[in-house]
């Protein structure tokens, strides 16, 4: 069992995970346990539980214990007896016992108050079957009235060099004045940051002689001190992503970093409560 404080700061994603070739995915996928990544991020909503049944082969290799494994409770939950329903799909296709986190994926399509479905979740810790409690995709009042009326042990969101909403709303400091683990997702905004060549990346790029997603997630991962969820399955590109916290950069350097902004991506209003706005799991999405 893979205790919170030794969790590895670089998180295996699955999205896009190649579903009709998975036995090449998955001698990638091993090499990120390998190299210390033990942070399983799962979805049932990414090709109809597909994602899932196919990682259960991953899980039997890596071996349950040496992953901690986070699951989301997906789509519409219309009584609390669907949040046991949803986490027996996953412990049934993995063949596990227990999940190390749940969380809710969309906070807004649940259709029962989100107090009623944490209370679900918090009975099964009591059975034994969830270890921590998670949140995914809320705002910081989201966040808060969660934490002080069940206790959360992490959330995730999304949080990279354009992005950086979480931040401006108060999450990220909540989550560590909390001591709620943060895990970003979309990192490298599925390499487009690095692709549109800013000249504040080209410059840190040069000037360590590390690739601009090194630069993006060594930011991420020691000054911004969060999780970053990452989803490689090319052996070079998982060894690139662990290398990025093997070098620091100066301080001014990562003050520019900080200061960075898109003001294409500050322009998007962001409807935190799923009204049929831009909801901010969409965001990294709305431009190339
Ligand atoms: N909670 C949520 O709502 C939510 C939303 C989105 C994502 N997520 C989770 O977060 C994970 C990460 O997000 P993401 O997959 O959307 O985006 P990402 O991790 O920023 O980017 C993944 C993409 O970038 C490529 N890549 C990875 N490392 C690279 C590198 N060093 N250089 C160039 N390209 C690189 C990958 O291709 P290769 O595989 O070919 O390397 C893949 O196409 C997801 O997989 C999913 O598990 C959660």
């Amino acid at each position: 069992m893979i205790d919170r404080s030794s969790i590895f700061p670089l998180g295996i994603g699955t999205w896009k995970i190649d579903k009709d070739h998975f036995d090449a995915d998955l001698e990638a996928l091993l090499t990120s346990v390998s190299g210390g990544q033990n942070y399983l991020s799962l979805y049932m909503l990414y090709e109809n539980g597909e994602i899932v049944r196919q990682t259960r082969k991953f899980v039997d290799v890596a071996g349950r214990d040496n992953l901690f494994i986070n699951t989301n409770l997906e789509g519409k939950i219309s009584s609390t007896a669907d949040v046991e329903k949803q986490l027996d799909e996953y412990l049934d296709i993995l063949g596990i016992s227990y999940v190390d986190s749940l969380e809710v994926h969309h906070p807004w399509f649940s259709e029962i108050p989100l107090t009623e479905v944490y209370g679900a979740i918090k009975d099964l810790v009591s059975k034994g079957k969830v270890r921590y409690i998670g949140i995914s995709n809320a705002g910081i009042d989201l966040v808060k009235q969660l934490h002080q009326e069940i206790g959360l042990d992490f959330c995730e969101g999304l949080y990279n060099l354009e992005c950086k909403r979480c931040e401006d709303v108060g999450i990220l400091n909540y989550c560590r004045e909390q001591d709620i683990r943060f895990f970003c997702f979309q990192p490298l905004r599925r390499n487009r940051t690095a692709g549109r060549n800013y000249p504040l990346l080209l410059e840190l790029s040069q000037k360590y002689q590390k690739t601009q997603n090194q630069v993006i997630l060594n930011w991420i991962l020691k000054e911004k001190k969060i999780g970053a969820i990452v989803k490689s399955t090319s052996k070079e590109r998982i060894q690139e992503n662990l290398a990025s916290l093997a070098f620091t950069m100066e301080p001014k350097d990562y003050k520019k970093l900080n200061g960075f902004r898109a003001p294409e991506f500050d322009a998007v209003e962001i409807d935190w409560s799923g009204k049929g706005g831009i909801t901010i799991d969409q965001l990294a999405n709305r431009f190339a």
